[in-house]
């Protein structure tokens, strides 16, 4: 298959004075052509970080120290700054950043930012078009960039957000939690509205979200992430149907909705925590930097001594669980 990014063993550490946190911690999958990822997991778990890494943005003091991201048989892990931000940013990959729809800039009006951005890539600046383009893909009217942000709504603001991360015509879309802290229905709008553009645009999209079940709206694979790396992945479907690593089993079943009820995981007799909302169990910086073994074990039931070893990483034909259980 023709992937549109492929991610080996990436590693992103970064380097506190308190020792070294493991955010992104041997992480690898593939996205293909027109297809959506969804990464999953609490806060914490390195999901932002990991978007960031795929842009080289990994925020100071982050670092990636392993690993390949390759795009278009090239590891772009490897190419310099230079021809990094003149050829794959924003133009081959981009990103609606976490918090995107807070961070428009209050004194400027749309129009103005979306320009601003034009010129820092060498477009013109005037390229009205452009802009029309991809604000009519988000359906916004091309009037709104007489508007400053105070005048928009949250659901505008983002998809203000998102028509600027779409300027370039990017192949690959990484979406930070782009719903979060959106009301229930203006979330179903922005999520059919990213379906929509990965639709007409035959992009991919890697989307990452705190919320499994907002997630499976979106993508055909899933990542599910914990204290930084990705405990199992697999289609949709079957992460919903048949979760496997524990720590997936427990956000199924924590879904309140009635699409959970009619999707009851096959091994519920595994479960120990019934239907209970899921408690957000933080990934501290302390865990991260000393845990060994299982990163799941001290909160698993079914956590056994050899789980105090690095579990094995299971293949099977839709994805992978690294988990003892399946040994
Ligand atoms: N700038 C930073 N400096 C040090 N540690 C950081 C920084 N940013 C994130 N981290 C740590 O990296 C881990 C992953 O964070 P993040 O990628 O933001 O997770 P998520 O997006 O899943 O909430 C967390 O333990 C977090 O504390
Ligand atoms: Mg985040």
């Amino acid at each position: 298959m023709n992937f549109a990014l492929t991610v080996n063993n990436l590693k992103v550490h970064y380097f506190t004075q308190f020792g070294n946190v493991k955010a992104v911690d041997d992480v690898s999958f593939t996205l293909g052509k027109n297809e959506s990822i969804g990464i999953v997991g609490e806060s914490g778990c390195g999901k932002s970080t990991l978007g960031a890494a795929l842009l080289r943005s990994v925020p100071f003091p982050g670092k990636i120290v392993d690993g390949q991201i390759v795009l278009d048989n090239q590891d772009i892990t490897k190419i310099s700054d230079d021809e990094f931000d003149k050829k794959i940013r924003w133009k081959e990959i981009s990103m609606i950043f976490q918090g995107a729809l807070n961070s428009l800039d209050p004194v400027f009006n749309v129009g103005s930012q979306m320009r601003e951005i034009l010129k820092q890539h060498g477009y013109p600046r005037d390229d009205i078009d452009v802009i029309s383009e991809s604000l009519k893909s988000v359906l916004l009217e091309p009037t709104i960039t007489r508007k400053y942000p105070h005048q928009l709504s949250g659901g505008m603001k983002q998809r203000v957000a998102i028509a600027m991360a779409l300027l370039l015509n990017p192949k690959i879309l990484i979406a930070d939690e782009p719903t979060t802290s959106l009301d229930v229905m203006v979330q179903s709008q922005i999520i059919n509205l990213l379906k929509k553009l990965k639709r007409d645009r035959n992009m991919s999209i890697v989307f990452i979200s705190h919320d499994l079940g907002v997630i499976s709206e979106v993508s055909e694979t899933i990542a599910i992430m914990y204290r930084g790396q990705i405990v199992e992945l697999g289609k949709s479907y079957e992460i919903y149907k048949n979760p496997k690593h524990p720590y997936t089993e427990k956000l199924v079943t924590s879904i309140p909705s009635i699409k959970n009820k009619e999707n009851i995981p096959q091994n519920s007799d595994r479960k120990s925590e019934g239907s209970a909302r899921l408690e957000r169990i933080e990934s501290s910086q302390q865990s991260i930097i000393k845990q060994m073994g299982c990163k799941y074990f001290d909160n698993c039931p079914y956590a056994k001594e050899k789980c105090r070893n690095d579990p094995p990483l299971i293949n099977d034909k839709n994805g992978f669980v690294r988990c003892w259980l399946y040994e």
